[in-house]
């Protein structure tokens, strides 16, 4: 099974970036660990900061993985294009965030991904990705 995990804006910061609400971990340690608990699976890790290069990501994987986890970042609330993105492609796409965004401010709460994703793990974090393995590799 190959899944990739595709991160956008700002979470090349983890583990610097607002600790008290991403953690102190970076997102390379998490997934070091993450790989190790997942012999059978073959990862791959994307990071962007643009919304364009995000997009030219899930195009590529979305026809060749067997599930996307994305943390689309802020580009979640915004995003029209990264949402058509996801509906284009053939793989399931996993909507990720690290802290609960129901409980932050309202912005947060609007989301372009949820209605064409599989299904969101939110508010975990960074345990959320694994759990994201787990119902991909359960589906
Ligand atoms: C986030 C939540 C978003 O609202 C925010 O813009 C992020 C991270 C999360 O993982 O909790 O950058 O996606």
């Amino acid at each position: 099974m190959r899944i990739i995990i595709i991160n956008g804006p700002n979470l090349n910061l983890l583990g610097k970036r607002e600790p008290g609400i991403y953690g102190d971990q970076s997102f390379e340690q998490y997934f070091k660990g993450l790989q190790s608990q997942y012999p059978q699976v073959d990862f791959d890790y994307f990071q962007s900061n643009i919304e364009g290069e995000l997009i030219d990501r899930i195009q590529k994987e979305g026809f060749s993985s067997d599930g996307i986890l994305l943390n689309a970042a802020a580009y979640t609330h915004t995003s029209v294009g990264i949402g058509d993105a996801i509906k284009a492609i053939d793989a399931p796409v996993i909507e990720i965030h690290i802290s609960n965004t129901f409980s932050r401010e309202d912005f947060r709460h609007k989301s372009f991904i949820t209605p064409v994703a599989k299904g969101i793990i939110v508010g975990f974090g960074l345990d959320g990705y694994r759990l994201g393995v787990e119902a991909l590799l359960k589906s």
